[in-house]
């Protein structure tokens, strides 16, 4: 059988900076704040001619060239993402054409901040299967579009980005196992009212605020503690790993104690948990892939090393996987 490995990274980061200090000039919050409820710093934000589809075409592009192949080896491209450019086409198809990828198939995958993580999964078992060789999994996400400048409960959070891995069939290493899941049931913790069939865009939605991200903070935060852990160690188990085993874990990124307390079931020292959080804020889909482009310019994926990938999001979703470097 063959294993679906990762064979080259890439990430982008859009170049304007929004600190917590200039945060405080638009909402009632503080630096302090920001920074002990949550580990963040500073965030990057889009232009406004940036859709999510110019983010990942830039991380594609970096991947592709990490790779070594061309847009046309591809076969197939997946984008996770929460803030598609327009609910239709899919950004994947729209990337697909920019990129040259002209004999990949392409489509979206939308589960929140767990998407890249579920589309690792779907690209290991296509590869798996023997269906494709080379795959492209992209995270790309312009949450600053759809955020609530005036809400401070949500705008301090989050941050714009894309990051993409290529995959590909090799023998040995690469993914060892995935392991999905969703509970429906938290739905409403974390949502968008309007723009789509049950409340489809009008001037009253727009009037009411209905087109912004929502979310309930603590039922999120209770929900990711809990599952963080609970994910990383199911996966392991899939795999026939110890968690003593563990060189690194790249996390989904958007709070320091959600990391800390996923760390802590798995009894991992700080050096071996990445964390860019300060830098970028959550970046949603976008951010375990920019993670781990970022820990293997380090240097700090060594071959033989054994990764886990873990993240939770609006679905509420969970996904966790681990491979061999
Ligand atoms: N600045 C100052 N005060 C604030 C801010 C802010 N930016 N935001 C909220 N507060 C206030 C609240 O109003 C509240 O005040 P009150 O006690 O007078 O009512 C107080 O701070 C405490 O608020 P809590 O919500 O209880 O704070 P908590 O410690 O739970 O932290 C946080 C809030 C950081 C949002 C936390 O709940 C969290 O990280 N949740 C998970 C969020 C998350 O990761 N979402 C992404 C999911 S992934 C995806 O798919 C997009």
């Amino acid at each position: 059988m063959s294993r679906a490995t990762i064979i080259g990274l890439g990430k982008y980061l859009p170049d304007k900076v929004v600190t917590n200090h200039d945060l405080e000039k638009k909402v009632d919050t503080s630096d302090e704040w920001i920074k002990t409820r949550t580990g963040i710093e500073k965030r990057r934000i889009a232009a406004a001619d940036q859709a999510a589809s110019d983010l990942g075409i830039k991380a594609a592009e970096a991947a592709l060239e990490d790779a070594e192949i061309k847009a046309e080896d591809l076969e197939l491209i997946i984008v996770a993402t929460a803030t598609p450019d327009m609910m239709f086409p899919a950004t994947a198809c729209i990337i697909q054409n920019k990129i040259g990828a002209k004999n990949a198939a392409a489509f979206d995958l939308e589960a929140g901040c767990s998407g890249f993580v579920y589309g690792v999964s779907v690209a290991a078992n296509f590869i798996e299967s023997g269906t494709y060789k080379n795959i492209l999994v992209i995270g790309a996400e312009v949450l600053s579009k759809i955020m609530d400048w005036e809400d401070r409960s949500t705008c301090v959070l989050f941050g714009d980005g894309a990051g993409a891995a290529v995959f590909s069939a090799t023998d040995e290493g690469g993914i060892l196992a995935t392991d999905l899941g969703a509970d429906g049931s938290g739905a409403d913790a974390l949502y968008q009212t309007a723009g789509g069939s049950r409340k489809p865009a009008s001037e009253q939605t727009v009037a009411n605020r209905e087109h912004y991200l929502k979310m309930e903070g603590t039922p999120v935060f209770k929900f990711a503690v809990k599952t963080m852990g609970k994910a990383s160690l199911k996966v392991l188990k899939k795999a026939g790993i110890k968690k003593e085993d563990v060189d690194l874990l790249v996390p989904h990124q958007a709070n320091t104690r959600i990391i800390a307390a996923a760390a802590k079931r798995l009894k991992l020292k700080d050096e071996q948990v990445y964390v860019n959080l300060p830098e970028y804020g959550n970046t949603s889909a976008a951010s375990v892939p920019i993670a781990l482009t970022e820990a293997k310019e380090k240097g700090l994926l060594k071959k033989g090393d054994k990764i886990v990938l873990v993240a939770f999001g609006a679905g509420l979703t969970w996904a966790s996987a681990v491979l061999e470097w």
